[in-house]
């Protein structure tokens, strides 16, 4: 696992979109694992900078984001279909038939979760994975848990997460109480993770990541064994490490 540490979310956001840029330029059919969040919100549009500048293309690119709340419709402002038109696909010439988000509102969630899992794979396998951490160190919506999910699946969210996503909403009430995650087989199974952190709110999770057993109450730790793992964190995520 290697740990970038940056001055501020700005350089943060700047090095994470680097990394991202230089697996689009070295396969322009790269296979993108989108996170959504506060935290990837500069990435993005650092990414979009630089497709604008001619940096990086992204005709040819296919995305499958991790998660999305159960029963939302997809064009509520809160949705992660929305956010991630907002901030990525609307900007930049990827397809939207090579964008994949989680269908929150499928008939058959069951069915649909382990279609994404074979979807992911028939796409070749997520070549890099975007990850944020929550602040009890979920990853997607991987809550703390007695076992890790393999697959994708519904989950229930934890009242931390909700209390945490309530500031998107306008009371925790309006928080969807179930959401639709890539497992953590899913996540693991990607050939390269990059985790951003940013803020102090993060710096107990960043530190249980690091250190903490591999323990699926603490979800990230699983991350301490995967091969291929770039970590970049600001000053204050990073306070505690
Ligand atoms: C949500 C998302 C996660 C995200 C986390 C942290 O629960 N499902 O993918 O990493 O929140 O979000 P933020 O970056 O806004 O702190």
């Amino acid at each position: 696992m290697k740990i970038i540490k940056c001055r501020d979310y700005e350089q943060m956001s700047r090095v994470a979109a680097d990394i991202v840029a230089e697996e689009i330029k070295s396969n322009s059919k790269a296979v993108l694992g989108l996170a959504t969040g506060s935290t990837p919100e500069g990435m993005y549009a650092e990414l979009v900078s630089k497709y604008k500048n001619g940096e990086i293309d992204f005709s040819e690119v296919v995305s499958f984001n991790l998660d999305e709340y159960i029963n939302l419709p997809e064009e509520d402002v809160n949705s992660y279909h929305y956010f991630m038109n907002q901030h990525l696909f609307n900007h930049v010439n990827i397809k939207k038939e090579n964008t994949n988000v989680p269908d929150g509102n499928a008939k058959d969630i069951d069915e649909y979760s382990r279609r994404y899992d074979e979807m992911i794979s028939d796409a070749g396998g997520i070549d890099i994975q975007v990850l944020g951490i929550g602040p009890n160190a979920h990853i997607g919506f991987n809550e703390p848990s007695s076992a890790f999910k393999v697959g994708t699946s519904k989950v229930k969210l934890k009242k931390s997460t909700i209390e945490a996503n309530s500031r998107f909403f306008e009371s925790a009430d309006e928080v969807p109480k179930y959401a639709i995650s890539m497992g953590i087989g899913s996540i693991f199974r990607s050939k390269k993770i990059l985790l951003l952190a940013s803020g102090k709110e993060k710096a107990k999770a960043v530190y249980d990541m690091l250190n903490s057993e591999i323990d699926p109450k603490i979800p990230a730790s699983i991350l301490r064994i995967h091969p291929n793992v770039v970590v970049v964190v600001d000053e204050k995520a990073a306070s505690l490490i």
